[in-house]
């Protein structure tokens, strides 16, 4: 269901990080329901802990909400102590999964080269996966942003093909403003997502361009949502920290 003038359906997604014990999500789930059952025409995600997925599925199953998971690994099954493979995230009700974030490449040495095979495994069990792009303080200072993100792009996405790009979407999070209540502008996120579809265009075709969300994400909160989303080329938000509180997240939902 289409809500903005590109024709592409907004997606916004709280990623929850390593926050919320069962009792807490179920919860946040249940206030949720109460307060906001229906997020209207917004595509509404929340990107939870392994652990919480299975008691947020028996709520939300029947309901508009989402599920994903913030990480997979990309081997089917099999010896690999500590993972969780893209099925047994279908299995627990998850339609996304997040892919890639600066905290995983960051603390947990992931690579774009590793981001594209769990992309590929996503896919590949139907999952969407929300692909994390973004550039650290010290590359935008030194105008290499636009390098940055060109190399996650081409690498991160490498085997995709143009007919999978739809189901993709990416999330544009400047390193510098996750978590640190430093947003970057509207027009510093429309000119990032702008150059992203222009990437995608040269690489996939226009149509698929077109097609790809691109969320922004990095210290957005209810008074900054508005005029995020008002920008062309963002058609929805990856929020941390403004997630956690269910009033905020109806907030950010709620915000037009
Ligand atoms: P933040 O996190 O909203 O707390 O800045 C965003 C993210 O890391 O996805």
């Amino acid at each position: 269901m289409p809500n903005n003038p590109s024709g592409r359906q907004s997606i916004i997604a709280a990623n929850w990080k390593m926050n919320k014990t069962l009792e807490e999500a179920g919860q946040f789930a249940d206030n949720l329901l109460n307060r906001c059952p229906d997020p209207g025409t917004i595509e509404a995600v929340i990107a939870a802990p392994f652990t919480a997925l299975s008691t947020l599925r028996s709520r939300l199953r029947a309901t508009p909400f989402r599920l994903a998971a913030q990480d997979l690994f990309w081997e089917p099954a099999g010896a690999y102590t500590g993972e969780i493979s893209a099925a047994m995230l279908v299995d627990v009700g998850c339609s996304h999964v997040i892919i890639g974030h600066s905290e995983r490449r960051q603390g947990f040495g992931e690579t774009d080269a590793m981001a594209d095979k769990k992309v590929s495994a996503a896919l590949q069990a139907g999952l969407h996966p929300i692909v994390c792009i973004g550039e650290t303080l010290d590359e935008r200072q030194a105008g290499q942003t636009f390098d940055v993100l060109k190399r996650q792009i081409q690498n991160s996405l490498a085997s995709c093909s143009a007919d999978v790009m739809p189901r993709i979407v990416l999330g544009y999070e400047p390193l510098w403003a996750i978590g640190t209540g430093v947003s970057a502008t509207p027009q510093q996120a429309q000119e990032a997502h702008s150059y992203l579809r222009e990437l995608l265009a040269q690489r996939w075709g226009t149509e698929a361009a077109e097609a790809v969300r691109v969320q922004y994400g990095g210290s957005v909160n209810p008074d900054s949502i508005a005029a995020l989303m008002a920008e062309e080329d963002i058609d929805g938000a990856l929020v941390g920290g403004a997630s956690l509180d269910v009033d905020s997240f109806i907030q950010l939902l709620t915000y037009s």
